[in-house]
Order: structure tokens, then sequence, then C-alpha cells
């Protein structure tokens, strides 16, 4: 039985955070193990920044975005000899692991805390929904309606004013959330950094679109696309042979998809998988990522998972061509 664990969220915050640190420290006091939850990620830990959590210090965070523990992206924490006396003063603490809310780069850094002995069990957060071992990562579900929510919006403007609307989301270097996001909006062309697309294929089914009597041309742009949102709404205004095609504009959603109180389906995911954690250290566990394979929370070895990127949904991909 573990007597006291400790939490941190780190990297880009995502909806559901809270959900999860209240299930890791729910569960953990059902066990009768204290949390300290670690502030601004591992540049908190780096920094020593530790309060105790109890379970009323996370009543009410259910519904809200962004994480109550503050998070950071830390270039500090790359250096060795910061990680080991981030190791060494948990352990004068006597703390005896770790759980780790993050995305890629955080559970890399997860695993070299286990490296250096300290038991960790990370927990997959980030809208990218880049990380193998998980069906689908914390906040992504949130992330994915709101940038749907917008694109429904930019729809009904695109149709009154007969215009084609570039809509470029997040997602880093995945093209995960613009594939969701423009096969549930239903739009016309979808750019990922996984799949090249020819410009000029584009630009006639621009004009094809506008021939044919469609009323808005939505293009869904992941930031990572190796044709950028802004140089694919170039290439599409000068073909524009004066009324004869779409007025183009471009919308950045940015970061408004990482905010917002998460859905239901993140809340109950971030409980599932913060109580999940904590039971896989106590029956020493570690090194591993508390994911959701199928409808189970199931661990995966933090070592194979971070070896090979997750692979992308090519068949989704295509369906989504031949739907739009
Ligand atoms: O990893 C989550 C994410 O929101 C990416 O989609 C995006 O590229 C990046 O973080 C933005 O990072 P920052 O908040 O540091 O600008």
């Amino acid at each position: 039985m573990k007597r006291q664990i400790a939490v941190l969220t780190s990297g880009g915050d995502a909806p559901g955070m809270n959900a999860c640190i209240r299930g890791v420290v729910r569960r953990a006091d059902k066990m009768g193990c204290r949390v300290w939850g670690i502030g601004r990620g591992y540049a908190g830990l780096l920094d020593g920044e530790a309060q105790p959590l109890s379970t009323r210090s996370v009543s009410g965070v259910i519904q809200r975005g962004g994480t109550i523990l503050g998070t950071a992206r830390s270039d500090e924490f790359l250096r060795p000899e910061r990680r080991q006396e981030a190791v060494r003063s948990l352990q004068e603490r006597e703390i005896e692991g770790l759980v780790i809310i993050g995305g890629d780069g955080s559970l890399r850094g997860a695993l070299e805390l286990e490296r250096l002995g300290m038991p960790v069990v990370g927990i997959p957060a980030s809208i990218d929904n880049d990380l193998p071992g998980t069906d689908i990562s914390l906040g992504v579900d949130t992330a994915l309606n709101t940038a749907l929510e917008a694109i429904d919006k930019i729809k009904d403007t695109a149709s009154a004013h007969r215009r084609a609307f570039i809509v470029e989301v997040m997602g880093r270097n995945c093209g995960y959330l613009a594939l969701a996001s423009a096969m549930a909006g239903g739009a016309e062309i979808v750019l990922v950094p996984e799949v090249e697309i020819d410009v000029d294929s584009i630009i006639r089914e621009y004009h094809r679109a506008h021939r044919v009597g469609k009323p808005h041309f939505i293009v869904v742009a992941a930031e990572g696309a190796r044709l950028r949102a802004l140089d694919l709404c170039e290439h599409l205004s000068l073909s524009r042979p004066g009324e004869e095609a779409f007025e183009v504009r471009l919308t950045v959603l940015g970061h408004v998809q990482r905010g917002g109180s998460p859905t239901a389906f993140d809340r109950i995911l971030g409980g599932r998988l913060g109580a999940a954690a904590v039971e896989l250290l106590d029956e020493d566990q570690h090194g591993v990522m508390a994911g959701l394979l199928g409808d189970t929370v199931a661990a995966v070895s933090l070592d194979e998972l971070l070896a090979a990127p997750r692979p992308f949904p090519r068949e989704l991909y295509d369906l989504a061509q031949s739907l739009a």
C-alpha cells in the first residue's frame, strides 16, 4: 500500500485534466493514500511546488477546463542532472509514485523519471490524439466538438455569402482533429500532415463545387499540414476569375480548441484513467500508461508505446473523401 503519491499535469492543457486529477485524489483517498499536487508540471516539480490535495479540494472541478494544478513546457527538465534532482527531492519527501497527465513530450519525461527510479504511471491527455496505446486521449472529444461547433457556424455564414472557408485546426503533427472535425462537419476537403495533396486538384474541386451550385466550399486544414492554410487561401483567391468562384476566407481556430468545459465523455474518461493510475501504482505496476482500449482501461508499457508513432487512420481519411 502506497502512503504518498503525487500528481502533475504537463504540456498543453486538455479538457478533462481536472476530472482526472479528481479521479486520482478521490481513489487514493479511499485507499488511505495521501496525494500531493505538483504545480506547473515539470517546471513546478523542479522548483518543489507541491500542495496536499484532499477529496474536498477537488470538489467543483469536474466541469472546469484547463488544469487546477497549472501546466508548463519546461526546457530545464530536458537536462538529465535536473531530472535526477527532481527524483531525489520526491524521494526525500517520501513520495512513492507519480501520476503524470499529459501528451507525448510529457510521457517521454515520465519514462525518464521511471528510469531514474521513480515509479510513474502516465495518463494520455492531449487534444492532438497523437499517442498510441490508447484509442483516444483525454481532451480530444471536447476539442473535436469545439472545432465542430465552429465549423457548423462557419458553414452558416459561408452558405449565406456563397463563400469558401479554410478552417485551420490544431493537432501539431497529427491530422486526427482535422480529419474527425472535417468528417463530422461535412467539409469538402481535409488537409492533414500524413497525406500529401496536390494543390491543383483542390483548385479544380473548388471550381467544380461552384459550377455544380454548392452553397459553400469548406476546407479543414490541420495546422501541421504540408500545404499551409494561408498558402491555400492565396492559391484559391488567385485562381478566382471575378465572380465565377467562391470568395475565400480563412479562420484559425487556435487555442479556443483547448479550453472549455469537458464533454461527458472526457469527464468520465478522466475519472476512469485517474482512478486506474492510482490502482496501478498500488499494485506496483509502473512505467506504464493507463489508456482506453475498446471499453477497457489497460496498462501499456511507456517504453513500447513511445517507440512508434500512432498509425494514421487512412481508411477513415479515404471514407471522408468519398463522402464529401
Ligand atoms: O499539443 C497540444 C497543442 O494544442 C497542439 O495542437 C498545438 O500545436 C500546441 O499544443 C500549441 O502549443 P502552445 O499552447 O504552447 O502554443
